[in-house]
């Protein structure tokens, strides 16, 4: 791994107050890896108090509106994240896309919110498993980030990494071959090329996510072009969590 990988910890609809111990330990075992960068995706309840515990690890969103203020009852905007502490925001989950029914056009107009408001975004994208079956999976994943990114960043190096999620790998303890993960992190790769240019897209980070655990977490990370994780269920327990950053610390080594 050429860069300081980058290692993701989303609780999706997970945490309370009690959980702020684990985020604590977290922080305190980061501060001596300080060659991986760490960062955390509590919900938004925990954002602000997540914020206040850590010295190191970065603090970010699950998601953000598209718009900056106004009668939207229940929604967050992408200031109010930042105003609570959050650096960052994931957007375009699969998650979201599919309960939600997020299309990339709108998960477009909340990327373009959360840069206007400061903060870097996280893109994530993946196929189902019928995508994959019918090897559609690295052109259903381009249109999805063709379709998801806006045309002009201003500095996509600082404000964009993406995050290949195949859906059928989220929470099933299933992951694609090291070869197949390769392949996609190419492909993504070349399409940022194409809309950024080659220098822009040599610095934005490609996370792999989909049960990424301790125990893999070494293999997933040393495949050419992985950048670092987006962690969901390992990132909920310190103990879990570190054992992957403690991976992708071993992997920048070899
Ligand atoms: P998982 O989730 O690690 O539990 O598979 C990953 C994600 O959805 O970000």
């Amino acid at each position: 791994m050429a860069e300081r990988p980058y290692i993701v910890g989303n609780w999706k609809m997970n945490g309370t107050r009690a959980m702020l111990s684990e985020v604590r330990a977290i922080d305190r075992s980061s501060q001596r890896l300080m060659k991986v960068e760490v960062a955390l995706a509590p919900p938004y309840t925990l954002i602000h108090a997540v914020h206040r515990e850590v010295e190191q690890i970065g603090v970010g969103a699950q998601d953000c509106h598209p718009g900056v203020d106004g009668a939207n009852t229940g929604d967050i905007s992408a200031s109010m994240v930042a105003d609570a502490g959050a650096k960052f925001v994931i957007l375009g989950h699969s998650e979201r896309r599919e309960n939600h029914n997020e299309s990339s056009e709108l998960i477009r107009a909340k990327i373009t919110a959360a840069v206007e408001a400061g903060m870097r975004v996280i893109l994530c994208c993946g196929e189902s498993e019928a995508t994959r079956d019918a090897g559609d999976a690295e052109a259903f994943v381009t249109k999805q980030i063709r379709e998801s990114l806006p045309d002009v960043l201003d500095n996509p190096t600082d404000q964009l990494t993406v995050a290949y999620e195949p859906i059928w790998a989220i929470g099933t303890g299933r992951t694609p071959t090291l070869d197949d993960i390769a392949a996609m992190h190419s492909s993504i790769h070349s399409t940022l090329v194409e809309l950024y240019g080659e220098d822009h897209a040599a610095q934005v980070r490609i996370l792999y996510g989909g049960s990424v655990k301790p125990d893999n977490a070494k293999e997933l990370l040393a495949v050419d072009g992985v950048g670092g994780a987006l962690v969901g269920g390992a990132s909920l327990a310190a103990e879990s969590f570190l054992g992957i950053v403690l991976a992708a610390a071993e992997a920048q080594d070899q």
